[in-house]
């Protein structure tokens, strides 16, 4: 640690006063802290009159920015000559900041101080051409690439006495410089790259005993990928079988979609398809919800198909009262629904639905009509009763959670 003193009288000047920009900077700062608490930007202040003042801090300086905090000058002092990012010498136009502690200097500090003492003279002193002036400091952090010093705002490590006198000279003629190693590795690596975790079997599981986890996975994503394009299959042929009237007309709702019903297996999936079974009126009948969910028990229990129509509950459909866009601009947040996420909220925006108050006013027979346009999650509006969810929202009640209040069955 270098002795921290003030720079000698007759280097001293005779004043010092922020420039028109910093003292402008200074206001903005002493602002950010609360009234009588000024004295907390003595450490910003201090450090632009360092970046005014050519990078050291002079007497004037600190006698200043007491003024200015209205703090006592020895209490600026002692920051000043306490924190070593100040200098109170005048430096080089590159401040050389040399690490002299136990790791660099057992990776030859010591040779590299030398060739700042040859090159530049000794420490706190300035080049004639004002180019370079260097300190001897404690650890920098970068030990791992010892020895190095850091100049102005860049470190240079792995510096050996060959590279470093090169390096001075590059910077004595305004040549450019390349920060951080100086032997060529990258970072804190062994010279010529990575030395260890080369091996391959690490990273398939045969180490630990996994066997073949790759192959799993492969198997797991192509049998996934099979059942999708089954289900888009099965769910094109049901669409195809809607859109003739007639021969929907002649089968019972619950055949209709039979082909898109999730199996017992998908219980958590949407379960809307059997909803969307269009008649020639243009009206629909709405088949429960939950009754594709049911296991394959359950199933054997439930009434032929014709029975079912008979006896499944309908719902009429009856188109809402929709807006071309939200009101004053300004949308409800639809996602605040539990169950919707950004896609259905866009697709209720591209109906018309904008708003909670909207739904929440919505009949059983309207909430049928939005529920079967749901392409992809019909029957979603039903399952989670989302009238109910938005006349709680539209009071301005709002869930804890931004995924919404999952409602109780
Ligand atoms: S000892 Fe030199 S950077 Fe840590």
């Amino acid at each position: 640690m270098s002795v921290r003193r003030l720079a000698p009288d007759h280097v001293q000047p005779g004043s010092f006063a922020f420039d028109a920009a910093n003292e402008n900077w200074a206001d903005r700062e002493i602002a950010k802290y609360p009234a009588g608490r000024q004295a907390s930007a003595v450490i910003p202040l201090l450090w632009k009159a360092q970046e005014q003042h050519d990078g050291w801090v002079p007497r004037a300086a600190i006698e200043a920015v007491a003024r200015k905090l209205d703090m006592a000058p020895m209490r600026v002092m002692e920051i000043a000559t306490f924190y070593t990012m100040f200098n109170l010498q005048p430096v080089g136009e590159h401040f050389i900041q040399l690490c002299g502690t136990t790791p660099c200097a057992l990776r030859g500090a010591e040779a590299i101080r030398k060739v700042c003492e040859e090159v530049i003279g000794p420490q706190s002193t300035v080049t004639a051409d004002g180019k370079l002036s260097w300190l001897e400091v404690e650890c920098l952090g970068a030990c791992c690439n010892a020895p190095m010093a850091q100049i102005n705002f860049d470190y240079y490590e792995d510096l050996t006495p060959e590279n470093f006198r090169a390096l001075l000279d590059d910077l004595r003629h305004g040549r450019p410089t390349k920060p951080g190693p100086q032997n060529g590795r990258s970072c804190s690596e062994p010279l010529g790259g990575g030395q260890t975790l080369k091996d391959a079997a690490l990273y398939d599981g045969t180490v630990i005993g996994a066997g073949d986890w790759q192959a799993r996975i492969a198997d797991q994503r192509k049998a996934a990928a099979e059942a999708a394009a089954a289900k888009a299959a099965a769910e094109a042929a049901a669409k195809a079988a809607e859109a003739t009237p007639a021969a929907v007309e002649a089968k019972p709702a619950t055949e209709t979609a039979a082909a898109g019903r999730p199996k017992p297996s998908e219980a958590g999936q949407p379960s809307g398809a059997a909803q969307d079974t269009p008649a020639a009126n243009g009206r629909v009948a709405v088949a429960a919800v939950k009754e594709s969910a049911k296991p394959a028990d359950a199933q054997s229990a439930i009434p032929t198909p014709a029975a079912k129509v008979a006896t499944a509950p309908a719902i009429a459909e009856s188109k809402p009262q929709l807006l071309t866009a939200a009101r004053d601009g300004k949308p409800d947040d639809l996602s605040l629904i539990w169950g919707v996420g950004p896609k259905l909220a866009t697709m209720l925006n591209g109906m018309g639905v904008w708003h909670f108050d909207q739904i929440a006013g919505w009949k059983a027979e309207e909430l049928a009509w939005v529920d079967a346009r749901l392409t992809g999650f019909k029957g979603r509006a039903t399952r989670d009763d989302w009238i109910s969810q938005a006349k709680k929202l539209s009071t301005g009640w709002r869930p804890d959670s931004a995924l919404g209040d999952k409602p109780v069955k």
